[in-house]
């Protein structure tokens, strides 16, 4: 069923029909916990040993994480945040020239996740960029509001700092070269996705995003600073990861996943709504170059024991890719088509 924008400004006292999920499939919100040990890393910190662990365990444990002083300055925060608030809020006839739904244009304005396939719709509309590299790009980016080129764009540069930090204390906690992932992820590809989700009628009966892993390397979701809704999967419960304005929140991919041998996880996360308040959330993806051939990382098995065996075969970003799209979003883990027999 084809759905259109939901961010109309008009409040449904009714959750619509296609929306609906089956009882079995229903996100039970009063099952949901606060994660008391969720890992706030600090990653302007000078013991770099100290963080460096701070990351593995976070890595590890949960595949996601906070970080505080990042570097990304709060002025360009906050201009992408009212320049996407700004955009959402536009007329009808002024979104409608950039909305699409077939899943392979960019830019693209569109709603769930890829309606022409789906059953049941998501309660979400989202802006999809592609932000690397940005010459190539802003020419084809919303100029409506006047000011979106020049704010996203530094918005994309600095988070792409970050991004490559990030992926540094990732590879030093794996005990690999600094500059490993850099390396073997090639030229890397950076998307965004500007999540706008409305105030629902019913949240107890649908997903602003179901259950999914992230397909790309590293994810840096950047959460409304007073919404909540993001919650992640801890062994088999779900968590709910509040706000904290000062704060991203990074998740490991799958590739990070196949390049640790599966010692860091792609965890499975949503997003669901609420009948307050819209909310916003803008999620940057740093992606391999599509020719980057993703393998396991051969220090994190060659030196073990005999038997020790790269968990995944090797594959290009390419087809990896291409076989995400081909799925539903809360199938199997797309990683298990990949697994070494
Ligand atoms: C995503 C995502 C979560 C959120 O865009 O991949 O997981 O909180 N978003 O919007
Ligand atoms: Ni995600």
């Amino acid at each position: 069923m084809a759905a259109k924008l939901i961010s109309t400004g008009f409040r449904h006292t009714t959750l619509p029909e296609n929306y609906v999920r089956p009882l079995s499939d229903r996100p039970r919100l009063s099952q949901v916990s606060q994660l008391e040990d969720f890992p706030l890393i600090d990653i302007s910190s000078t013991d770099r040993s100290r963080l460096v662990q701070q990351i593995h365990q976070a890595c590890a444990r949960f595949g996601f994480f906070q970080v505080i002083n990042h570097g990304v300055r709060k002025a360009t925060i906050d201009e992408m945040v009212s320049v996407a608030h700004e955009f959402f809020g536009m007329s009808m006839d002024e979104k409608m020239k950039l909305y699409s739904d077939d899943p392979t244009k960019t830019p693209r304005l569109s709603t769930s996740f890829n309606v022409k396939e789906e059953e049941v719709n998501n309660w979400r509309d989202y802006l999809r960029l592609h932000c690397y590299p940005i010459d190539k790009y802003v020419h084809e980016w919303p100029s409506n509001p006047p000011s979106f080129k020049e704010v996203v764009s530094k918005y994309c540069r600095e988070v792409r700092e970050l991004g490559f930090t990030i992926e540094e204390l990732i590879s030093e906690s794996l005990g690999l070269e600094k500059d490993y992932m850099k390396n073997v992820l090639g030229e890397q590809g950076q998307h965004m996705a500007v999540n706008y989700y409305p105030p629902c009628p019913e949240p107890e009966l649908t997903y602003g995003l179901p259950a999914h892993t992230d397909p790309n390397a590293l994810t840096i979701l950047l959460q409304d600073a007073t919404v909540c809704g993001l919650q992640i999967l801890i062994d088999g419960h779900w968590f709910a990861i509040n706000p904290r304005p000062d704060a991203f929140v990074i998740n490991i991919g799958d590739q990070l996943q196949a390049l640790s041998n599966g010692v860091y996880k792609s965890v499975w996360h949503r997003a669901v709504t609420n009948t307050e308040k819209p909310r916003l959330s803008i999620a940057s993806f740093m992606c391999p170059d599509n020719g980057a051939v993703i393998s396991p990382a051969k220090p994190l098995w060659e030196a073990k024991e005999e038997e020790a065996k790269p968990i995944y075969r090797d594959y290009t970003y390419a087809e990896y890719y291409k076989k995400f799209w081909s799925r539903n979003l809360d199938q199997e883990h797309c990683l298990e088509n990949f697994l070494n027999d």
